[in-house]
């Protein structure tokens, strides 16, 4: 399974492709937004500088041919943007047409196996699942991903399983169990996972034993 970033942080990004785990990244309206006054093209053109795969970039149409028009532009920004669209009707019709220009498409906001099958069948290059949002209504997100993955396996669908919203380490671990292609995780999940009490008291113990040496 493939870890993406959920972020539009170039520091963040820049410190996490330095760890050289990093195979692509997400953005949304809602991250773009958080880093204020920054320029949607040059932020996916500068994170595209930093991490080779693909790079997710919303679009904000309501509608399928807005969306068209959208990804249109972002598919000149940089030959690895991934341009994302809801999983709407209108998004399958944006997902379909991009898919004749050879774009490659995210549809986002998914939240049952249904869209996830309409996605392929249109054409999407990648389907988002939303683990934690599911999580939040008291159903469990990771039986999505686990239906998915299913359903796209039996019936040979290319298209990738992408578990979005990740809240913990534990989410990115059970989507790998539950046949995900990829994780896309925020920036502080990352660092939790590889946080353990016993590799600092390991680093500390080896530390101390070798400035006692003689
Ligand atoms: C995925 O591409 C989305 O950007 C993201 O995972 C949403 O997560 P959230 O539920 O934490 O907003």
């Amino acid at each position: 399974m493939h870890i993406y970033l959920d972020t539009a942080n170039i520091d963040e990004i820049r410190e996490a492709a330095s760890w050289g785990i990093l195979s692509g990244v997400t953005t949304n309206p809602t991250l773009m937004a958080k880093e204020k006054g920054a320029d949607h093209k040059s932020t996916i053109q500068e994170i595209a500088t930093l991490v080779d795969g693909p790079i997710s970039a919303e679009t904000i149409s309501l509608d399928g041919e807005g969306m068209l028009r959208e990804g249109l532009d972002f598919a000149e920004w940089h030959p690895n943007v991934i341009v994302k669209v809801p999983s709407t009707t209108e998004g399958l019709k944006a997902v379909y047409q991009l898919a004749k220009h050879n774009i490659r498409t995210n549809v986002t906001l998914c939240f049952n196996a249904s869209q996830a099958l309409f996605a392929a069948r249109a054409g999407a290059f990648i389907i988002s699942p939303f683990v934690g949002r599911v999580d939040d209504t008291g159903i469990d997100g990771m039986t999505l991903i686990r239906e998915i993955a299913q359903v796209y396996r039996q019936h040979e669908i290319k298209t990738m399983v992408l578990s979005a919203s990740i809240r913990h380490p534990r989410h990115i671990i059970d989507s790998a169990l539950a046949g995900a292609d990829i994780a896309t995780c925020p920036f502080k999940v990352l660092n939790q996972s590889m946080k353990h009490p016993l590799t600092d008291i390991g680093i500390e113990k080896f530390l101390a034993d070798w400035k006692s040496r003689q």
